[in-house]
């Protein structure tokens, strides 16, 4: 083969194997969602489970019901991949009325409103008081125990979840009609985007109430946190704000330097005594949007979880109600801060403090955020 063949076949031979060295391409074969039936509700609504998979191997499963996020599987120092979720491998688990909210997505309103009760255009609504006096996460049956329809969205691997909630569901006024869109990057990203429209004045505050433990199982309390916010909304005994925003500065809620969840998590502080633990909303020092509101660290694993949202908010929760009375995922007993959660919202009781940015979503305008939970490894 003389000079000119010989380059004319390699030239072939580049741009025949060039598509299969492109990243993109492996990309996208390997990007997927799939879905299988999860099982019936008691009403014998059938429920599916959505398998997000990544270029990378990182996998989300999500359902239709609650929107529930079941599993998340990222990879440690050495490319291992654990669950690093809390929950159940049957729906049974999640159906049953005492799960503390494991992945779901909470609406329409997250966190508390004191007495059950919020005033909006000079009428007075009353709301499930489901948390002792208060009402606590869209009530009795909030959007985490409701059936949504979903749709495999190609770009991504995404799915879109939708529900409508009618006119004086729970006692909020209003039709909602809800959409919240989970997507799984190539920058193993899980990223949430949270929209709204109502035909009725009405208040809004969706988050997700996912519990993380980036060892994949025991206690939290070596996991390093640091919270991108300046402030808390100090609370009362039944977990109600005080309007007040307040300084963490030298208290065990100064976060803005990485610090071990067990580190200060027993000392003798008066806020820390009410939640029995961390259970506090942050006030977010924000950015560009969406802006870093935290970011955890596991030492052992060395898995790191950031956290971006275009929220105020987010409230850090230790799972200080877990008392290993719930059995999950492979047998798994969920003892009292066994996962944590980052709750990105609005601030609690917002509807009674005037002060508070609002969470009032009006006829004609669109209820738009996003969070993403962004999973690496050092
Ligand atoms: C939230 C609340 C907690 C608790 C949990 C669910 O994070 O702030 O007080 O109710 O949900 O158990």
């Amino acid at each position: 083969m003389g000079y000119a063949d010989r380059f004319f076949l390699a030239l072939a031979l580049c741009l025949g194997f060039v598509p299969l060295w492109n990243p993109r391409r492996t990309t996208e074969a390997k990007a997927r969602i799939q879905r299988q039936p999860f099982g019936k509700t008691p009403d014998q609504k059938v429920i599916d489970l959505y398998t997000l998979t990544n270029a990378h191997g990182v996998e989300a499963r999500i359902t239709n019901y609650g929107g529930i996020l079941v599993s998340l599987k990222a990879p440690d120092r050495n490319g291992k991949l654990a669950d690093v979720v809390l929950g159940f491998d049957d729906p049974e688990g999640y159906l049953k009325n005492n799960t503390p909210y494991f992945g779901a997505v909470i609406g329409r309103y997250g966190n508390r409103i004191a007495k059950g009760r919020f005033s909006l255009n000079g009428r007075e609504y009353r709301l499930a008081r489901n948390n002792g006096e208060n009402h606590l996460h869209g009530g009795i049956k909030g959007f985490d125990k409701v059936v949504w329809g979903a749709r495999e969205v190609k770009r991504g691997p995404a799915l879109a979840l939708n529900y409508v909630s009618k006119d004086g569901e729970e006692g909020y006024p209003g039709n909602l009609s809800v959409s919240v869109v989970y997507t799984l990057t190539d920058n193993n990203e899980l990223k949430i985007e949270y929209s709204a429209t109502a035909d009725k004045a009405t208040i809004l505050n969706l988050t997700n109430h996912t519990y993380f433990n980036l060892a994949g199982e025991g206690s939290i309390l070596n996991h390093e946190v640091m919270i991108n916010a300046d402030r808390f909304t100090p609370v009362d005994q039944g977990l109600i704000p005080t309007g007040e925003l307040r300084s963490v500065k030298g208290t065990p809620m100064d976060f803005t330097q990485p610090a071990a969840i067990g580190a200060r998590i027993e000392q003798q502080d008066e806020q820390l005594l009410l939640g029995k633990g961390y259970d506090h909303n942050f006030v977010l020092n924000g950015g560009d949007a969406p802006a870093l509101a935290a970011r955890v660290y596991e030492p052992v694993s060395g898995r790191v979880l950031e956290v971006y949202t275009t929220e105020p908010g987010v409230q850090f929760y230790t799972g200080n109600f877990l008392d290993g009375s719930i059995k999950g995922k492979g047998g798994q007993v969920y003892q009292r801060r066994y996962g944590f959660c980052l709750e990105t919202q609005h601030f609690p009781d917002s509807p009674n403090k005037p002060d508070f940015p609002s969470t009032v979503l009006k006829p004609g305008e669109k209820y738009a955020t996003t969070t993403i939970f962004k999973f690496s490894a050092k």
